[in-house]
């Protein structure tokens, strides 16, 4: 089947008015729905389901530390250049991975691994390979598993590169932010054009399957001229995907924001000019708008998925691997059962202090009803695909004997009208499509079939451009 889609269309007027807070779907629930009143003998459970069904595993490593602090960074991280606290963390990391692979059939494979954080590049190559030991140890890798990194390019070297290509990484992300000296200045993150050129140079050489690269706009400074040519300087580096995230601007969460000069952040109206004209600029330069902040080359694995529907999304965003239990290791990592996610502690401390005590190092998590899965199934499919046929849903959830589609999500339909007068989907007796303009704002016509954010008074998400 091909799911191939028309180029997304930009319409300034439907973002500002649908420019409201709305979860980014990564999972359904949302992770605001983890709860720490949540019963571990739950997760045991949904591991053991996966135990009997087989089903494949994807890994997540959190590796939180960095040198140096990014002004705009809203990630779980830890500022040190006390280089030894890795080795301290990794230990308790080895212990992370025993815990969880003891209730794991060491017979599942795992299909995909990510490394994150923070900088995982901030480990030495001996660290980052006792790392590797100790989850090779403990769980069976399919031979064609993606192994992909986040890595800092300002503390990256060439033999660096090369070993993790040797020890199995086959792909791999960077991020630039911005090639303007005076926006990497203002963000605490200088890193020259020659430097991020030479980076990818042994990205290449190295021979990764895949590379991507991080852009963020909104970022003091930044001007529809000054990012056009980030843009411009990106497509030069003809990196395999892009990554252009909105910035998400919370200094009451995150204080190190509060260093940015406020003032010098480009207003609304700029940041949509800026967003059009990226979205012109690499859809022109051949890459594929894949969803969310996200692009690809037509070749890249994520856009021929999607060209065959068989895109999915999960805490990593969107993949290409269907049905695999995610298990996170490490401070902040979340796991994403079929039908239980779980958060591990946010703190070194905490997290410390459950391994110590034997005890899984989970701080909240969440146990789905049939009804979140079903609603899950429509988000997902809304979020990958851009489309859903209801009978193929009905088929699926075996509705069709008591209430189709129209009958169950009732409500839903309704509104689902207000957004089809608006252009932005079209609704026929069989299927929902979002339309070309519809698909910048994804989130809005997936949040429709959210039930946790009807009841929300106040909306704590970021905003959805
Ligand atoms: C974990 S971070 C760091 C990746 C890598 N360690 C590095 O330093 O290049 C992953 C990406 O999240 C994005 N990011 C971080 N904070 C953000 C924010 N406040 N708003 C939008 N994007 C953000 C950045 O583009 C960043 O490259």
């Amino acid at each position: 089947m091909n799911f191939s889609l028309p180029a997304v269309q930009f319409d300034a007027k439907l973002l500002r008015k649908y420019d409201q807070s709305v979860p980014r779907y990564t999972s359904y629930p949302p992770a605001t729905e983890l709860k720490p009143d949540f019963e571990l003998l739950d997760f045991k459970a949904a591991i053991a389901v996966g135990n009997y069904k087989k089903t494949p595993l994807s890994l997540y490593c959190h590796i939180p530390f960095c040198e140096t602090a990014c002004y705009f960074c809203g990630c779980n991280t830890v500022i040190t250049q006390r280089k030894e606290v890795a080795e301290l963390y990794l230990d308790y990391m080895a212990r992370n991975i025993r815990a969880y692979a003891e209730l794991i059939d060491c017979a599942r494979l795992v299909h995909q691994m990510h490394w994150g954080g923070g900088t995982p590049n901030y480990l030495s190559l001996k660290q980052v390979e006792k790392l590797w030991i100790t989850l090779n140890n403990h769980f069976s890798f399919a031979p064609q598993a993606e192994i992909s990194i986040e890595v800092n390019p300002r503390y990256l070297k060439r033999e660096y590169v090369f070993f993790l290509k040797d020890l199995g990484f086959n792909r791999i992300s960077f991020g630039i932010q911005d090639f303007n000296p005076q926006v990497q200045e203002a963000v605490n993150r200088i890193q020259p054009e020659a430097m991020l050129f030479n980076v990818m140079e042994w990205m290449r050489e190295a021979g990764f399957e895949s590379v991507n690269v991080d852009l963020i706009y909104g970022l003091p400074f930044q001007t529809l001229n000054t990012f056009r040519d980030t843009i411009h300087k990106t497509i030069a580096l003809s990196p395999d995907r892009i990554a252009v995230f909105n910035f998400a601007y919370v200094p009451w969460l995150k204080p190190i924001q509060k260093r940015l000069p406020k003032e010098a952040m480009p207003q609304a109206s700029v940041k949509l000019d800026i967003l059009q004209m990226s979205i012109e600029e690499l859809s022109a330069n051949g890459y594929q708008f894949i969803g969310m902040d996200h692009f690809a080359k037509p070749n890249d694995e994520l856009a021929s998925a999607q060209r065959q529907g068989q895109l999915h999304r999960n805490f990593q965003g969107y993949t290409t691997k269907p049905e695999s239990d995610l298990i996170g290791f490490g401070i902040s990592s979340i796991s994403m059962l079929y039908d239980v996610y779980v958060q591990n502690h946010k703190r070194l401390k905490d997290f410390y202090k459950a391994i110590d005590a034997n005890v899984l190092p989970v701080e909240r998590g969440v146990t789905l009803s049939q009804e979140d899965l079903i609603r899950r199934t429509v988000i997902m499919e809304l979020m990958c695909q851009f489309q859903l046929s209801k009978y193929e849903f009905e088929e699926k959830y075996n509705l069709t004997f008591d209430r189709d589609f129209d009958d169950y999500f009732a409500a839903e339909i309704c509104e689902l009208k207000n957004l089809e007068n608006d252009g932005l989907v079209r609704l026929s007796h069989n299927h929902i499509e979002v339309t070309p303009v519809g698909r910048l704002l994804i989130r809005n016509i997936a949040s429709v079939f959210d039930t946790y954010l009807r009841q929300k008074k106040i909306s704590i998400f970021s905003k959805a451009i």
